[in-house]
């Protein structure tokens, strides 16, 4: 099985990571976050970060792989590796592995990271080491996952009231992080064959048929794939829809008075069950506003996974939100909508067959469930016995 590498980071607005050799932003709850992420897995650093360590010392309750390229190295409690190869045998057995720094560590590493952590502080500090800014990364491969709400650094802090926000980068070439369930075969035969991923996109597109004509594009492009629902269409009642025949659900939306539609959220809510993946398309005035916390919020409400979300700014032909920052390009164009549709089709290459694999076993677990009655009945039963007579376990 392979190790999931994950790297871990706290940055200041222009990815400021160091400076001579001490971290350049103190704030406690982020060094708990960076300890209940990293706590029972090995840790990747360099040597000038371990030197960095209160007296030089390794983390506890870690592994601690230290690069360096000095063959005499040693410190207690330290695992020395000397080359990136080495480091990653030294985990390959380990479900998962932090790479927590420096600089020269981090760039060596990236290229086999799933996710990346980020604590992004906002200040501007002076600095020595960065780490890549995955916001402006040329190759396209990252996206932001997962977003916090900032909060502030703490008041008896040294660096009081700077306000930071933890930030789950992860790759768009996501089999990584399916690395348990994908083997090499797998990869090969997901290379030859094209992918069909079944995706049914629930959308609601109110006001100006911007979200209808992102949703149209793609089905046009991807016709024997995508199905659509417009949720206008569905009792309201009744809302829930049937989507147990599809390996992708889509959420697709214009933003109005700060969520999405209502309507899509109740359908979503009732429909999106246990295990499914999701993913949202959102048309918005504001320039660069992070909406996906509703369907975030749904899929976590009903155990469904949330894989990525994609926002299209800057759609506002209404008044206040005009004035709120909107940038009124008015309707998306056609530079626009090939966006979404890419965006879409580096989703499902992406996530490609560890996607059908999921979805396959899912089914067979079902049927094994209906083939198999419950075996912990007769325990419930029991207990809902000693319940109504009030008999007490012995
Ligand atoms: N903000 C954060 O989240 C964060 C996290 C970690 C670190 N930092 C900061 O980052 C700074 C340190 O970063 P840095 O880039 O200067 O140093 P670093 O990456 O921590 O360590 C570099 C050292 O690692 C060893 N090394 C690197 N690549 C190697 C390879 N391929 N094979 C063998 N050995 C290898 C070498 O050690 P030898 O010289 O012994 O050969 C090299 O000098 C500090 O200021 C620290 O506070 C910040
Ligand atoms: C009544 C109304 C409320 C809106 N509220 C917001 C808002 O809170 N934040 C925002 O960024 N955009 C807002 N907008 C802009 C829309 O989200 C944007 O125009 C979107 O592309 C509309 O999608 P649709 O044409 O598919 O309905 C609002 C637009 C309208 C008409």
């Amino acid at each position: 099985m392979a190790c999931k590498l994950s790297a871990i980071v706290a940055v200041s607005d222009d990815w400021g990571i160091g400076y001579e050799g001490d971290m350049i932003v103190s704030n406690r709850a982020d060094m708990k976050h960076f300890v209940s992420c990293t706590t029972g897995h090995p840790v990747i650093m360099g040597r000038k970060t371990l030197d960095s360590f209160p007296g030089g010392r390794p983390l506890k309750n870690r592994r601690n792989i230290v690069l360096t390229r000095d063959e005499h190295f040693a410190r207690e409690g330290v695992e020395v590796v000397h080359s990136v190869d080495e480091a990653r045998a030294a985990v390959a057995d380990e479900d998962e592995a932090w790479v927590i720094g420096g600089e020269e560590v981090y760039r060596q590493f990236l290229p086999y990271c799933a996710q990346a952590v980020v604590t992004k502080n906002h200040c501007l500090r002076l600095a020595d080491t960065h780490f890549p800014n995955l916001d402006e990364d040329e190759t396209g491969d990252w996206f932001v996952f997962e977003e916090s709400e900032p909060a502030r650094i703490g008041e008896d802090e040294e660096d009081s009231g700077i306000e930071y926000r933890f930030v789950t980068y992860r790759r768009r070439s996501m089999a990584d992080l399916f690395a348990s369930q994908v083997d090499e075969q797998d990869e090969e035969e997901s290379a030859a064959e094209p992918v069909h991923i079944r995706t049914m996109i629930l959308y609601r597109s109110k006001h100006h048929g911007n979200t209808k004509r992102i949703v149209d594009a793609i089905t046009a492009a991807f016709p024997d794939d995508v199905d659509t629902l417009d949720v206008s269409t569905v009792d309201k009642k009744n809302p829930k829809v049937d989507l147990t025949s599809y390996h992708l659900i889509g959420i697709a939306s214009g933003i109005y008075f700060g969520e999405i539609d209502r309507d899509l959220a109740r359908v979503m809510q009732a429909s999106v069950r246990s295990g499914d993946f999701v993913f949202s398309l959102l048309t918005y005035g504001g320039a660069s506003k992070w909406y996906g916390k509703d369907i975030d919020g749904i899929c976590r409400a009903t155990h469904a996974n949330f894989l990525a979300g994609h926002g299209c700014p800057g759609f506002d032909t209404w008044g206040p939100y005009k004035l709120m920052g909107g940038m009124n390009k008015g309707r998306p164009n056609d530079d626009d909508i090939a966006d979404m549709v890419a965006w879409y089709g580096q989703l499902v290459e992406g996530y490609g067959k560890p996607l059908i694999n999921e979805y396959e076993k899912r089914l067979r677990r079902a049927a094994w469930d209906a083939a198999h009655p419950d075996p912990t009945m007769m325990d419930k039963l029991k207990n809902t016995g000693r319940h109504l007579f009030g008999r007490k376990k012995k």
